[in-house]
């Protein structure tokens, strides 16, 4: 059967993150739900790699790398910090060099974390634009998290808890198509290679 390739992003610039702990925590569920691992990129160190390049043509070696495992990922996590009350300008760094027909009918899992509840919609008035940009499929639950739910930035609430299961379930019942997609994309890249 295809191996899916799940790839976490937090946009978070700094560690300890919360962002970083809700998308390993998204990751882990999907681990231990569907059998399948992820890559965690946690911007926080690979940020400096990706701002080397101001453009796609100037990626060096290692930030290079890093779009490519985003390009080719089959499931998406995606997550990032409100800040002014958008996601991180890192995060959309990192995006800004993705290749616009990357990820086309890619499940995405929305992830974010705020100061305050009144920015909750952050996620469906900024996350989720960008990813109908890139004719991604955004699971229809996203999660998203303020400060007083984390204890010393592990999740301490069993509401969030339930959220995580509810987008994972949900991506569950979308596995069978994100399959036939890799599938498909694998079959079309030896065909161009060939
Ligand atoms: C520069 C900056 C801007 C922020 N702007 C907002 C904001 O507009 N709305 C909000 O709810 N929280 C805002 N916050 C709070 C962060 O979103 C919140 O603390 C978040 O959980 C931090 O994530 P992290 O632990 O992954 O860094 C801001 C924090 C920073 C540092």
């Amino acid at each position: 059967m295809k191996e899916l390739r799940i790839v976490g992003i937090s946009g978070n610039v700094k560690a300890p993150s919360r962002t970083s702990t809700l998308v390993g925590s998204v990751l882990r569920q999907i681990e231990s739900e569907l059998g399948l691992t992820g890559r965690h990129i946690d911007l926080s160190v690979s940020a400096p790699a990706i701002f080397r390049a101001l453009r796609a043509d100037q990626l060096d070696t290692e930030g290079g790398e890093i779009i490519r495992a985003v390009e080719n990922a089959d499931v998406l996590v995606v997550g990032s910090p409100v800040y002014r009350a958008s996601y991180s300008g890192a995060l959309k760094h990192l995006f800004d060099l993705v290749h616009y027909e990357a990820l086309i009918g890619k499940p995405v899992i929305l992830v974010a974390t705020g100061g305050t509840p009144l920015h909750g919609l952050m996620i469906d008035h900024q996350l989720r634009p960008l990813f109908s940009f890139f004719k991604a499929l955004p699971l229809p639950t996203s999660v998203y998290a303020i400060e007083s739910e984390f204890d010393s930035y592990a999740v301490s609430s069993p509401d969030i808890q339930k959220r995580i299961r509810a987008a994972v379930r949900e991506l569950e019942l979308i596995i069978p198509h994100a399959r036939t997609f890799a599938l498909a994309r694998d079959e079309e890249q030896s065909r161009l290679s060939a």
